[in-house]
């Protein structure tokens, strides 16, 4: 497997948007926590390329607050439109309360 880990964030700084932005080998990486889990995705929506930061996350799903597309957030497939390619997605790690991503 190719790639690096990188300590990105620790579970206590996310808030109870459970969100956190991070910039890693020049991307913009979402991390999203979900039912004791990490996942990382590109912040980059595929549809127009707007932010999903500001966007509601529910039920395993980011929703993007410019168009309404949809994506899965273990998997970053688009689960509805107008977004129809996939997320990038990254590998995470919880590693003693600390968040690694493979970049
Ligand atoms: S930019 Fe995300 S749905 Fe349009």
């Amino acid at each position: 497997m190719s790639g690096i880990w990188v300590r990105l964030a620790a579970l206590a700084e996310f808030g109870p948007s459970r969100k956190l932005v991070r910039a890693a080998a020049g991307e913009e990486i979402l991390l999203c926590r979900s039912q004791g889990q990490v996942f990382a995705l590109s912040n980059v929506c595929t549809h127009l390329g707007q932010p999903l930061a500001a966007g509601r996350l529910m039920s395993g799903q980011i929703h993007c607050p410019y168009h309404g597309a949809c994506f899965d957030i273990r998997t970053g497939t688009a689960l509805s439109g107008p977004a129809v390619a996939p997320l990038r997605y990254f590998p995470v790690e919880l590693r003693d309360g600390e968040v690694f991503v493979r970049i």
